[in-house]
Parts: structure tokens; C-alpha cells; sequence
């Protein structure tokens, strides 16, 4: 879970590195590195810290000349973050240097082995071994030293190598992590991301599993593990460059908040044609709708909380059995699969590793897969037996937001889609449905004008310790995204409770002017709900209510309420996650906290 970039060309190399690694330091940010090749010499630069201890200690690149270079910067997996174990590493002498981004799982069978040949080793990292062996098996040829590596490593790399004694190369190559290479008349490119590039060129080449390329000023050649060349077409990418840029907003997060209505609206409209719903992408006609037997929604995180609305939306209105899995957990539980049944993984990055994982074993098992992805030509995307993508744009803040929502509508377009198919939703239903879909994106603009209101109570809790959230139903998981979104960004513990479940347990932590969210959006258990409001309130609790307009009843029990426009109670997630995205912003700004880049998080966890 780090970011690579490297370039060769005729340009000054570092200036462009410290430039690309900027626009990764959301895949990590303990550690940054350089090594810049001048054609004699490989200088190393590496700090602990952000990039900017790099940026000054080598005065913005520019205390290393040369035009060929691989950067890094590092989210720590193998030892802790540090100077030593900051990438780029090297072999004794600082004639083969690697950046990398992934977990070698045998390294330390690798190390010994190379210990006992007499090698000696500096860090605590997995990184340094694959400079050591490359090392061990150089022997004037790079593509054969890198080849004889990739057949005894296990686990998951995209790496940027230099020879001392290939002036004028790069290589780089990738095994489940992910890997881009782009192409400009100024020279060429690798990066984990295309945004680290995305100033330079648009043209790009996306590495697939076991292959390596080696990257000249001029020319580019891709090879497969065999060392057999390899033609590729390159893809443009089509998106503005200032989608991955702050755009004005003091946080990522805030402008990726911003960014929903029209996120939301792009993921939907296409898909709403000839007054139903299209998805072109699909590839299942209605027969195979009609087919499925059951569907498994798998995911992490905040896309694992999709999942569980979704059940919600997929049985009410498909009237089709639906498990929610968190990824970890289903790859290793032994799930009951087979050619009727679909795996729906969720994943922004498309990327992350239990998720891919995941996936895998459902393929392996026989079922039919599907991803719903943001990040285009992922592993997740390429993998999966058809994608639906969302069409959210990069999303750079670690905390998700706007990918979030598109998962959301993504999972509605769906279910609406096989209730049609199979036969349970009328067509008037389903209309009424579809225009309730396009309202979203103005009522989620509407809720966003009025930030100002969440702002002011966020900052009444600043101090607290623990925030509980409750609800029932799809209410119950909108308060897992609320808690979430809390926690990772401001620190303060909290948890998300089905509201009925609370009187089991953990009622005792209730107590005097504790803050507890209710979310009260389903018509049909608004009243148990309140039930559970009184429950605490009598217990010393604060109640912040966010429910639908009109339920004004609610005023006698919470002390605090904030409406939501009324909607289809299937769709609630899509406004009611507003106040709550908003709430866990405030509070972690209120507490001066860097929100775009929460402690102990990675933006993309391509890790197990
Ligand atoms: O890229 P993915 O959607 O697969 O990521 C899954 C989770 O890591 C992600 O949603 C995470 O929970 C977010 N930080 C939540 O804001």
C-alpha cells in the first residue's frame, strides 16, 4: 500500500517525481524516496515524514540531477516508519535500486537464504531482499535477473527498478498491485495512479499480472514472464485534470462532499433510457437475471456498508436472498457458490486486496461475478465476469464520500433492474421509483447548502469521547457509515448500533450527556425508533435525530433534529449519509485535523 512513479526522459527526473508522488501520497504517506540516475552515479534520497522532508532535503529535486528516476512513498507494512526503511532500497553497493509497492509474503525464507550466501541487510523491510536477489541473480541481463526474482517471490509487487549499468532504462513490472505506464514526447512514465502522471500525458498503458516493461526516453517494450515481447494499445484517459485537484476546497474530502450531486447524477443518467433502465455494461439478459438464485454482496469498509442497504433494497424489491459479506471474512468461510449464484464486489479503488481476493474464490468456485468499481481498468474491473462502473471520478480523500453515493445508486440501478426482470415491481412502481432516483442529486445539493447547520452543533462536540449511532433497517446501516466516517477522521470512538439491539448491552454506556445519533428514515419503524430515543434520553443521553420532513414528532424526544427531503424509503441512505458525512468532517476540522489523511489510513488497502 504505497505509491511508485518513476520517469526517464529528457527533462530534469526529481522535480517530476516529487510532483507525481504528491498525487500519491494518499496510498501512503509515513515515508517518502527517490533515487535519480545522472548516467554515473544513482543518488538515494529518502526521509521519514511526508513528502515534503523529501521536497526540502533535496531542494525540490533539485540537489539531483539526472533524467532517469523511481520514486516512492510508503505506508508501512515491514517495519516501522523510518529513514532505513524508506524505499528506494538497494543492493550493497547502490548499482540496483527498486521502489515497491506490495507485500513479498516469503521474504523471510528469501532473506536467510541470502544471508547465508553472505548478504547483508540494512532495513526491516520485505523491499530490500528483492534488490539483494536481483543482486544475486544479475548477471548483465535486467530482464533475466528481474524474471528469475519474479519466479521465487510469493505475493503482491509493482516494482521500479534501475541498473547502475543500464544508463538510460527503467523496469518496472507488477503482480497484484497496480501499475500504469504512460508515454509523452518528453519522455516516459510509471506510477501506481494515473493522477501522478496525468500533467505529463493521458496516453497510458495499463501493466497486467507478470509483466514487465523497460522504459527508455524514446520507446517503451513490454514483456510477458516468459521474456516474449508483448504489443499493447495504449488508452486515453479522458479525465480533466483538475478532478484531481482540490478545486478550491481547504480538503479533498470537502470538495469530494461537493462533488456528489453530480457524481450521483453521472452514475445514474446514462443508465436511465427508453424510460427504464439500461445498464450496458451488464452482460446478463433477463433470462440470467431470472437465473440467480441468490446474491452475495461482498466488500470493505464503507463499500461493505453499501452492501448492507443493499440487502435491504435487493429482497424488498427483487424479492431475491441477499448475504452481506465483509471480504476478509468471506474468503475464508468457505461459502456455498455455484453458476446461479452472483458475487457483487464493491470496491472504489477496485483494488483492494481482500476484495480481489474475494473475487477470486468466488471465480474459482463457479459463481458469476460482477464488480462495482470506480477506478477503471482495475483489477477488480478487468477481473470480474462484467463491471458496472461508477463514475464517481478519483477520489483522493482517504475518507470515501462521493464514491460512497455512486456505490449506493450503482446497487439501486441493480436491484431495481433484476425486480423488473424477475417480475416484482410494477411498471408504474418502477417509474414512480426512477423519478424518485432523479431527484437525488438536487435534494443531496439541497442538504449540502445547509452545512452551515451541521457545522454549528459538530462543534458542540469536539471534546467527546464516544458517539453512538442507531437505528433499524436501512436506517441501521446508514449508522455504520455515519460511525465510520466519525472515527476515521476525528478520532473519537464510536459505534453504530441496530436501535433495538442496544437495550442487550450496550445501554450501560449510556449515560449523562453521552451524543447519540438516531436516524429515523423508514416509515414503517419510525415508531420503534422513537422507542429507543425515550430509551436513552432517559438515561442522560443527547439526541440528535436525522429523519425525513414531516415526521415533526420526533421534536417532543431529540434535542436536536435535522430533516432529510422526502424520498423513496428504499433511497434514504442517499440523503440521510449527507448530515453525517458532515458531521464527522467538522468535527475532525473542529479538532484541527488533517481530514484528507487520518492517521494509521491508507487510501487504497492493497494489502491483506
Ligand atoms: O477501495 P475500496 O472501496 O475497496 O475500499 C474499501 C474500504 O477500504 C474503504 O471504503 C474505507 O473503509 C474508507 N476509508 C471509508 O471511508
Amino acid at each position: 500500500m504505497c505509491g511508485i512513479v518513476g520517469y526517464i526522459g529528457n527533462k530534469q527526473a526529481a522535480p517530476i517525481l516529487l510532483d507525481g508522488l504528491g498525487k500519491l501520497e494518499y496510498r501512503g504517506y509515513d515515508s517518502a524516496g527517490m533515487a535519480v540516475f545522472d548516467g554515473q552515479e544513482i543518488r538515494i534520497a529518502k526521509a521519514k515524514g511526508r513528502l515534503k522532508v523529501l521536497y526540502n532535503m533535496t531542494r525540490g529535486g533539485g540537489t539531483m540531477p539526472g533524467t532517469a528516476g523511481i520514486g516512492h512513498t510508503r505506508w508501512a507494512t515491514h517495519g516501522e516508519p523510518s529513514d532505513t526503511n524508506a524505499h528506494p532500497h538497494s543492493n550493497e553497493d547502490a548499482s540496483i535500486v527498486v521502489v515497491h509497492n506490495g507485500i513479498i509474503e516469503n521474504y523471510m525464507k528469501l532473506k536467510k537464504k541470502l544471508e547465508a550466501r553472505g548478504y547483508q541487510f540494512h532495513s526491516e523491510t520485505d523491499t530490500e531482499v528483492i534488490a539483494q536477489m536481483l543482486d544475486y541473480y544479475y548477471r548483465g541481463n535486467p530482464l533475466e535477473a528481474i524474471m528469475k526474482v519474479m519466479h521465487r517471490m510469493e505475493g503482491s509487487y509493482a516494482l521500479g527498478i534501475m541498473f547502475r549499468d543500464h544508463p538510460g532504462e527503467i523496469y518496472a513490472v507488477r503482480k497484484d498491485s497496480p501499475l500504469v505506464v504512460g508515454q509523452s514526447p518528453e519522455g516516459n512514465f510509471i506510477a501506481s495512479d494515473v493522477p501522478a502522471i496525468l500533467k505529463y500525458t493521458r496516453e497510458v498503458y495499463f501493466i497486467e499480472n507478470e509483466e514487465l516493461v523497460c522504459l527508455k526516453a524514446d520507446s517503451l517494450n513490454f514483456y510477458n514472464i516468459d521474456e516474449e515481447e508483448l504489443q499493447k494499445e495504449p488508452v486515453t484517459i479522458e479525465w480533466d485534470i483538475h478532478a484531481a485537484e482540490k478545486g478550491g476546497y481547504a480538503y479533498f474530502m470537502m470538495k469530494e462532499m461537493q462533488e456528489q450531486p453530480k457524481a450521483v447524477a453521472d452514475t445514474l443518467n446514462p443508465r436511465l433510457k427508453n424510460g427504464g433502465i439500461e445498464i450496458e455494461e451488464l452482460g446478463m439478459d433477463e433470462e440470467e437475471l431470472r437465473a440467480v438464485e441468490k446474491i452475495f454482496i461482498v466488500a470493505c469498509g464503507s463499500a461493505y456498508h453499501t452492501g448492507v442497504t443493499a440487502k435491504y433494497v435487493f429482497e424488498g424489491l427483487a424479492r431475491i436472498p441477499v448475504e452481506v459479506d465483509l471480504a476478509s471474512e468471506f474468503r475464508y468461510r468457505n461459502p456455498i457458490l455455484n453458476k446461479n449464484t452472483l458475487v457483487l464486489i464493491v470496491s472504489q479503488s477496485g483494488e483492494t486486496a481482500d476484495s480481489l481476493a474475494a473475487l477470486r474464490q468466488a471465480r474459482a468456485l463457479g459463481s458469476r461475478t460482477m464488480g462495482i468499481v470506480n477506478v477503471v481498468g482495475s483489477s477488480i474491473a478487468r477481473e470480474a465476469d462484467s463491471v458496472l462502473y461508477t463514475w464517481a471520478g478519483p477520489e483522493i480523500a482517504v475518507a470515501t464520500t462521493k464514491a460512497y453515493s455512486t456505490q449506493l445508486i450503482a446497487l439501486y440501478l441493480l436491484a431495481l433492474k433484476f425486480a423488473s426482470a424477475r417480475g416484482t415491481l410494477r411498471k408504474e412502481e418502477l417509474q414512480t421509483m426512477l423519478e424518485d432516483l432523479r431527484q437525488l442529486p438536487e435534494q443531496i445539493s439541497l442538504l449540502l447548502s445547509h452545512k452551515e447547520k451541521v457545522q454549528k452543533f459538530a462543534n458542540r462536540y469536539l471534546a467527546a469521547e464516544h458517539i453512538f449511532f442507531i437505528g433499524r433497517g436501512i436506517d441501521y446501516a446508514i449508522s455504520l457509515e455515519g460511525s465510520l466516517k466519525l472515527k476515521e477522521i476525528s478520532y473519537i470512538h464510536s459505534e453504530a448500533y441496530a436501535a433495538g439491539e442496544l437495550k442487550h448491552g450496550t445501554i450501560s454506556l449510556i449515560e449523562e450527556g453521552r451524543l447519540v445519533v438516531a436516524v429515523l428514515t423508514q416509515p414503517e419503524l419510525y415508531k420503534k425508533t422513537i422507542s429507543n430515543i425515550v430509551e436513552v434520553k432517559s438515561r442522560g443521553a443527547f439526541v440528535m435525530a436525522v429523519t425525513t420532513a414531516g415526521n415533526t414528532e420526533v421534536e417532543k424526544v431529540a434535542d436536536y433534529v435535522i430533516y432529510i427531503p422526502e424520498t423513496n424509503p428504499y433511497f434514504t441512505n442517499s440523503l440521510a449519509v449527507i448530515p453525517l458525512q458532515l458531521f464527522g468532517y467538522y468535527v475532525a476540522i473542529g479538532k484541527g485535523l488533517d481530514v484528507d489523511k487520518p492517521r494509521n489510513l491508507a487510501k487504497s488497502v492493497t494489502v491483506e
